[in-house]
């Protein structure tokens, strides 16, 4: 395109934070300027073309960008104006009734004539006398008209890369819009951030320009919430693809399941494969699909069925705007992808559109449409904030529109103090006094048996670790191909390392734990390790429920139950727990369970008494938090760690000792110690093949295969249902 002046490469517009001129005059030309310089490295031919009813071409896109400032600006504000050409206002028209008729938008791409050289003249005429009126101190009206223009034109730079993208990806040569397009980057997975409930305000205030559809502001109720801090993953929609995602009804809405398979989405807009290889368009041409980059290019009916895959659910829009205003760390906020909401596209309470032809800009468009939030990679700089309001239909797809996870927080976690509160006063009511040992997990509690790990006399976790290591190979042919693995109380998720490496038939892996920390750190690290393998993190007490999420339903799973965790359970408990598994996972699972075996005291004892204090540290840690959680007034250092082995019983005890008598109160209730008394804080069951063996048969299971290993000897056991 040789006919622009000032022509600047369209990559060096997009990638450059435009600093905002001060004048009104200076502003206008920026934004006019970059309009043309996007267009810059098209051919006239490029821009004549409509790929569908829903794109443009870019010269249309020029000329009614020109023909909203000559109708709504010079035409009633500059006397005597004449217009540049009197075939243009039905040529260019978009949707204002209230302007007069318009040439069909299906049929834009029909328009030869014009030739963009005229639409070029069309510009530099009307930002003449733009040029003019602008040199004028403005009236207020005519300043938001202006903004209102100037926004518009940034609207129609998006709508310009989105169609010509959309136009190159039908052409077999697959040309790019601008082969240095900065694409955004890559990066992490997704944590999850609480946002807490209750009033808060949404909409636009103070802002120098926002669009109308973004006020009146107004108050929303929330009820507390998670809100992913960056978008879904290519990878991550990789493995909901692998996993049946565009195959199973069950997860879609009932119009987005229609359009899927009559338009046969297997896929991301633009997304072709040869054979396991994904490439995409994208502006910068047609490129290999980056796993740890954004997914783009998906409807709001294909955002809607991850979400539910992935157990979660999209924001509202007030959600999504309080997050972000509440500085909460969320990332990839406006630069990478609009963000689908659960919001349909309605008007704030006590919106009312202008009366004058401009006020069908947005009100009309308020039915049938969802809303996105955000801003894009081909979004102008500085066009978006936090109260904008994008909306598509839901089944549309050319946009460069993502998704955000959010999930509601249950009330099961919201009662999570009760129940410690509840307990904890039981158990120190109780004669002798008790507490439940997986209390001991806050995230100091986590940490602190990470470090107990680590010390010399803890051979636990180390010797079942190796004899993991050595046995992977065998116990892989255990975990059928396409199989789900659901791990119970899965904390940093180590040891599954071991199993994902010797199955890489595994799909998909459901950490199940009550910590979010552990689980959001170990998500995190396994997406990242392991991009094929869709990860699903379930907070839960499984001791409570073990749900394996509906997504998986109709995969096989094997249950992973490491750490000789099983040994911390009473009998009876232990049996309960693996009746629950055997129930949820029906008839055909495998429950893989690590033991700890008998073994000499010397060991036992030293391995719960560790010479340097951690384990001491992490029994006195329940009374720190009880103090922190629910108001006690332990004095932590008058308790003294102990660990026992009590033979008849096969198990190491941990108790804390009271050093003197003394009285405690924990939520206003007062409790009271002997000098010597205890609060048994934990068992560690310890087994031997055979009691292990009775033990699971009372479970409703078999020993289908078992390794122990050498002194110190540890046992892992392959169950089959009974
Ligand atoms: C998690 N559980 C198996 C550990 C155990 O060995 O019973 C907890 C522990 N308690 C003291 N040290 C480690």
């Amino acid at each position: 395109m040789q006919a622009i002046v000032d022509n600047e490469p369209a990559a060096r517009v997009a990638a450059s934070a435009v600093g905002v001129p001060s004048t009104a005059a200076g502003r206008y030309a920026a934004v006019r300027g970059r309009t043309e310089a996007l267009v810059a490295a098209l051919d006239a031919e490029d821009m004549v073309v409509q790929s569908m009813p829903d794109a443009s071409p870019a010269k249309w896109h020029l000329a009614h960008t020109t023909w909203f400032f000559e109708t709504f600006l010079l035409g009633p504000n500059v006397p005597g104006y004449q217009v540049f050409d009197e075939t243009f206002g039905f040529l260019f028209n978009s949707y204002y009734e209230a302007v007069g008729p318009r040439h069909p938008r299906p049929m834009r791409g029909l328009l030869t004539r014009p030739s963009v050289a005229r639409v070029l003249d069309y510009r530099r005429y009307v930002d003449r006398y733009m040029g003019e009126l602008l040199s004028h101190r403005l009236e207020a009206d005519i300043e938001a008209l202006l903004h209102l223009g100037l926004a518009h034109e940034e609207q129609h730079q998006e709508l310009l890369v989105m169609d010509v993208q959309h136009l190159f990806a039908q052409s077999p040569l697959k040309p790019a819009f601008d082969a240095r397009w900065a694409l955004p980057s890559p990066g992490r997975v997704a944590r999850f951030h609480r946002i807490g409930g209750g009033p808060v305000r949404i909409g636009a205030q103070d802002e120098p320009f926002s669009f109308d559809n973004e006020g009146p502001r107004h108050t929303v109720w929330l009820e507390p919430f998670d809100i992913a801090d960056r978008l879904v993953t290519n990878g991550q929609w990789l493995a909901f693809m692998a996993l049946g995602g565009y195959r199973r009804a069950d997860l879609w809405l009932s119009d987005g399941w229609a359009q899927c398979r009559e338009e046969g989405w297997e896929a991301p807009l633009y997304w072709q494969h040869d054979g396991e290889v994904w490439s995409h368009m994208t502006p910068a041409g047609w490129r290999p699909v980056d796993p740890d980059a954004a997914v783009t290019h998906i409807s709001y009916y294909e955002a809607e069925a991850y979400a539910r895959w992935a157990g979660a659910r999209l924001p509202t829009e007030a959600e999504w705007e309080h997050a972000v205003r509440s500085r909460q760390g969320l990332e990839q906020v406006d630069d990478v992808a609009w963000q689908w909401t659960a919001s349909a596209y309605t008007p704030y309470p006590g919106f009312r559109a202008a009366d004058d032809a401009v006020g069908e800009y947005n009100g009309k468009f308020m039915s049938g449409q969802m809303v996105l939030r955000g801003g894009a990679s081909v979004t102008p700089p500085g066009h978006s904030r936090p109260s904008y309001r994008n909306f598509y239909r839901p089944g549309q797809r050319w946009m460069f529109s993502g998704l955000r996870l959010a999930r509601d927080v249950h009330r099961e976690r919201e009662d999570e103090r009760d129940v410690f509160l509840r307990d904890t006063l039981a158990g120190l009511s109780a004669s002798p006094k008790t507490m439940l040992p997986k209390y001991f997990y806050d995230g100091a509690g986590s940490a602190l048996f990470e470090a107990i790990c680590d010390t010399p006399e803890y051979y636990p976790t180390r010797t079942e670790k190796a004899l993991l290591t050595g046995i992977a190979a065998d116990l892989a042919s255990y975990i059928p191909e396409g199989a789900v693995l659901l791990e119970l109380g899965s904390g940093a998720s180590e040891k599954t390392r071991l199993l994902l490496d010797a199955a890489p038939g595994i799909a998909a892996y459901v950490p199940v734990d009550i910590s979010v920390d552990a689980l959001d750190g170990a998500t995190e690290r396994l997406a990242s390790a392991y991009p094929a393998l869709a990860v699903h993190p379930v907070v839960a007490d499984f001791t409570r429920s073990i749900d394996v999420p509906r997504a998986l339903e109709g995969h096989p799973v094997v249950a992973f139950f490491p750490g000789s965790t099983i040994g911390n359970f009473e009998a009876d408990d232990a049996v309960e727990l693996l009746r629950a598994v055997r129930g949820r996972l029906g008839p055909e699972a495998r429950f893989i369970v690590g033991a700890d075996q008998v073994k000499d005291v010397p060991t036992l004892t030293a391995a719960y008494d560790d010479a340097e204090g951690v384990t001491a540290a992490f029994n006195r840690n329940m009374l720190v938090r009880i103090n922190r959680e629910l108001g006690g007034d332990f004095d932590v250092g008058s308790f003294e760690h102990r660990a026992v082995w009590n033979a008849q019983k096969a198990r190491i005890e941990m108790h804390l000792a009271s050093r003197r008598a003394q009285r405690v109160t924990v939520a206003g209730q007062a409790f009271d110690f002997a000098a010597g008394e205890t609060i048994h804080t934990e068992n560690s069951h310890k087994f031997t093949p055979a009691s292990f063996a009775a033990l699971a048969r009372s479970g409703g299971w078999e020993v289908e295969r078992q390794w122990v290993s050498d002194d110190p000897a540890f046992g892992v056991f392959v169950l089959k249902a009974v």
